[in-house]
C-alpha cells in the first residue's frame, strides 16, 4: 500500500504498482482529470503538479517516489477559483483549447511561490517547459504580470 497526500487529503492506495506514473494515479485511480495527459515523456509540462509547493511532471514521477509527500494538483490550487493567477487568467481570457492550461497555471503558481522578480525573463525561464499548441504565451505572460502586480495589462497585447 502507498500512502500519499493530494490536495491536503490523506489516500491509500491499493493495488497500484510501484512504477505506475503520479499522473495514471491521479486521473485514472483517483478521477483528478484536471491534470492533463499531453506527451508523457517529459516534454510539454501538461501535466504540471506541485510536489511539495515544487512544479513537477506527474508523467515522469513513479508514484514510489512521491510516496508519503504532499502533491497538489489543479483542483487544489484554490477552493473556489480564487487564487490571483485564476483570477487574472479569466481577466486576461487566457485558454484557447484549454488542454495546456492546467499545467501552465500550476507551473505559474510554483514561480509566483517563491516570490521573485516578475520580469519577462523571468517568466520565460520559469514556463519554458510548458507548451501551448495554440500559442497562448502572450496572453499567459500579461496574466502572471497581472497576478503578480507588476504591469498592468494593455489592450491589444499580443
Ligand atoms: S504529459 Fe507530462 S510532460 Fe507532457
Ligand atoms: S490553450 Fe490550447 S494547447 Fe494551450
Amino acid at each position: 500500500m502507498i500512502e500519499i497526500t493530494i490536495n491536503g487529503q490523506p489516500h491509500q492506495l491499493d493495488n497500484v504498482p510501484e512504477d505506475m506514473p503520479l499522473l495514471w494515479v491521479l486521473r485514472d485511480r483517483l478521477h483528478l482529470t484536471g491534470t492533463k495527459f499531453g506527451c508523457g515523456g517529459g516534454f510539454c509540462g501538461a501535466c504540471t503538479v506541485h510536489l511539495e509547493g515544487e512544479a513537477v511532471r506527474a508523467c515522469q514521477l513513479p508514484i514510489a517516489a512521491v510516496a508519503g509527500r504532499h502533491i497538489t494538483t489543479i483542483e487544489g490550487l484554490s477552493a473556489d477559483g480564487t487564487h490571483p493567477l485564476q483570477l487574472a487568467w479569466v481577466a486576461e481570457d487566457v485558454p484557447q483549447c484549454g488542454y495546456c492550461q492546467s499545467g501552465q497555471l500550476m507551473s505559474a503558481a510554483a514561480f509566483l511561490h517563491g516570490k521573485p522578480v516578475v520580469n519577462d525573463e523571468s517568466i520565460t525561464a520559469a514556463m519554458s517547459g510548458n507548451l501551448c499548441r495554440c500559442g497562448t504565451y502572450g496572453r499567459i505572460r500579461r496574466a502572471i504580470k497581472r497576478a503578480a502586480g507588476v504591469e498592468p495589462a494593455r489592450e491589444g497585447d499580443a
